[in-house]
């Protein structure tokens, strides 16, 4: 890289290091080398310091079956309890969840309101719906704290929670529920959004209608709205807990029983059931908690996800309360009344760490651009990025005007099958470069590779982003297809004659080992930090009857990072007015089938796609014309070269 484009470092603020966990890169290096040396004893030590065990391990890494690695095999433990009941001694009138309301309404749980809640729910599900271990529950929820008193509630009696993002149409729901045979859905009648109430219960009437393994629903009331009740299915939350008792054993649980799954987009039009395990999974939750946010004992922090992301369970719910932190939960959108909403919010509350993804940074300098001045914003000390590559224009803005160019950046890079973030600044040590997520955390094997060699690359050649060794809160399953866990993460890139994971995004080393991620290599796009498959929205555009063929790719989108852009070839005429018409049933039929998050941001319709001989369509060169790019491929191997200039000349029509 020449000298010209080297992006400015920022050294960690003096103060901040001199407290921090991490407090330099001399002790970055040593964890490094330690975990290198000594992997085991590496993990080892922090199991036993981080986790109140029930029963200890006596294994601590198993790789005799991989890719299917077991972490402290023969322990036992409880997530729940290690995010609430051992905080009870020293934190029981600790805030452990401050719920913020879309209309400003506002509620706090302490760490022992929060253990009777959890109980309670526990209770009520094992009781009333005769959830036992291992059973499946859906949550179909919006943020609001009994959101989290039913993961944690699952996690008590050993069942395996499957949140399912709000923002899902009932189809999506349908067939996660199917996935994952779930016996019990528990849900809200609906919720709030710029102020006006929303209803999420007869999208689970309508997922539930016909065959359906689900016995039994249970709805928590939020917005009081009007909803259906089927009698011996449907239960109020509201009354029944009232009468639970409080207390709730909670269940001994294998280090490698699974905690919860998470569906999330592939290459398939099918999505897949990320499952992750007990004891690994929160191990690194907190760690990366203490780590990476370097959260202290009277900090508030606020993570702005939604529980229905792997972001959401990690760092709003899982790693704030093992670590017995202040959690900030929030049911509305930080544009909301105005855009200044997230620094009113940071003000009121001295909320110390703020984490959001980059879209919403670039909506707030949009829309907001001089709110942040209006409000006190000194408590703040780590900044976090999350889901996309971050724009240096949106950096920039974020650390100057947010951060008082005084905190850290941490752009973390992670995934949900990685259940923690896998690279990542240390806010106390590693010296920062704008829109650049730095280097692998202590104990990650994380190396850029040659997908053909299997080695290491050099300086800014691009390569693929791989994990070399298994970690502690890596996925362990898709759910109910070991194949396509295998095929799906360790098929592609080979180090020293073994299968590594390859996380499906290419990055490069800078000149000082940094490593800046790229984005996906494969077909999935990242549509506002939200993953999404172009298969999955291929497969839903073809359910509607008049489309003959589709093929979407992403396209650079100012605010979300990726927009969608769909080339649609129409069975029947291909006239203005029929073209009008389709764009608006087609976006209902994608509604329909995922959602409004899937909704395209560009239809186009195209005469034909180009394809080669044997029938494969040729995304790169879609993807070329949806940036408006040269094609510089050789497209003679086409079945119908021609294809592409009339490809050229709709979309060239499309934009003037
Ligand atoms: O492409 C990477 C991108 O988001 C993908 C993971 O999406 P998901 O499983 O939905 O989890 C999102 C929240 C962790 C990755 O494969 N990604 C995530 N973080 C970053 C990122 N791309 C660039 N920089 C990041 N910090």
């Amino acid at each position: 890289m020449s000298e010209k484009v080297k992006k400015p470092v920022y050294q960690p603020n003096r103060e901040f290091a001199k407290d921090a966990r991490i407090k330099n890169m001399c002790e970055y290096n040593d964890l490094h080398r330690w975990a290198e040396e000594d992997y085991e004893g590496y993990w080892d030590h922090f199991a036993k310091e981080k986790i109140d065990w029930m029963e200890p391990y006596h294994t601590v890494l198993d790789e005799s079956n991989m890719p299917f690695a077991r972490w402290f095999e023969g322990g036992k433990l409880n997530v729940a309890e290690q995010c609430i009941d051992r905080h009870l001694d020293t934190r029981k009138n600790k805030a452990a969840i401050i719920f913020e309301g879309d209309r400003g309404d506002s509620q706090i749980i302490t760490y022992r309101e929060l253990y009777y809640n959890t109980n309670k729910m526990a209770n009520l599900l094992k009781n009333e719906f005769g959830v036992k271990k291992g059973d499946r529950v859906i949550i179909y929820m919006p943020m609001i704290p009994e959101a989290a008193y039913a993961m944690l509630a699952c996690a008590r009696i050993g069942a395996i929670h499957s949140i399912v993002f709000g923002g899902f149409s009932a189809e999506a729901l349908r067939d996660r529920i199917a996935d994952a045979e779930a016996k019990v859905v528990i849900t809200a009648d609906g919720a709030y959004r710029k102020s006006k109430p929303y209803m999420l219960k007869p999208v689970v009437d309508k997922a539930l209608d016909g065959e359906t393994p689900v016995e039994k629903v249970c709805v928590v009331e939020r917005n009081g709205g009007d909803i259906t009740w089927v009698p011996g299915r449907d239960y109020s939350y509201n009354e029944l807990v009232k009468d639970q008792p409080s207390e709730c054993p909670a269940e001994p649980m294998d280090s490698e029983d699974p905690l919860f799954l998470l569906y999330t987009s592939g290459s398939t039009g099918q999505p897949k059931g990320v499952q992750h395990n007990s004891a690994g999974y929160i191990l690194w939750a907190q760690m990366t908690m203490e780590w990476v946010f370097d959260v202290k004992e009277n900090d508030t922090y606020w993570c702005t996800a939604d529980i229905g992301w792997i972001t959401g369970h990690t760092y709003i719910v899982y790693g704030p309360l093992a670590m017995g932190a202040t959690t900030i939960m929030f049911e509305g959108v930080p544009t909301y009344p105005d855009a200044g909403r997230p620094w009113k919010m940071v003000e009121e509350y001295k909320i110390n760490q703020f984490y959001t993804a980059p879209t919403a940074i670039r909506v707030l300098h949009k829309l907001g651009e001089n709110e942040p001045a209006k409000y006190d914003l000194s408590s703040l000390k780590v900044l976090g990025t999350v889901g996309e590559p971050i724009d240096p224009p949106a950096w920039k803005w974020y650390y100057e005007e947010i951060g008082n160019s005084k905190c850290a950046i941490v752009d973390t890079y992670w995934q949900t099958e990685t259940g923690g973030h896998i690279v990542s600044p240390l806010p106390g040590a590693t010296p920062i470069k704008p829109a650049c997520a730095t280097l692998p955390l202590p104990g990650i094997m994380g190396e850029i590779l040659d997908p053909e060699t299997g080695k290491k690359t050099e300086v800014g050649e691009g390569g693929y982003m791989c994990v070399t060794r298994p970690w502690p809160s890596m996925i362990r399953g898709v759910w109910g297809d070991p194949e396509r866990f295998k095929k799906s993460y360790f098929g592609d890139v080979v180090k020293d004659g073994k299968p590594v994971y390859f996380t499906g995004d290419g990055a490069n080393y800078d000149e000082d080992g940094y490593i800046t991620i790229t984005g996906r290599t494969d077909d999935v796009i990242n549509v506002s930090g939200h993953r999404m498959g172009t298969a999955e929205v291929e497969a839903a555009v073809k359910k509607h009857a008049g489309v003959a063929e589709v093929a979407v790719v992403g396209k650079p989108h100012e605010l979300k990072g990726e927009g969608i852009f769909a080339y649609i070839v129409l069975k029947g005429e291909d006239t203005l007015a029929e073209e009008i018409e389709m764009v608006k049933e087609i976006n209902q039929v994608i509604k329909k089938e995922i959602g409004n998050i899937a909704l395209c941001d560009e239809m186009v319709f195209v005469p034909g796609l180009p394809k080669t001989r044997s029938g494969k369509i040729m995304r790169r060169i879609l993807r070329a014309i949806a940036k408006g790019e040269e094609i510089t491929q050789d497209t003679s191997t086409l079945e119908d070269p021609g294809v592409v200039e009339e490809i050229q000349s709709v979309v060239n029509s499309c934009m003037i």
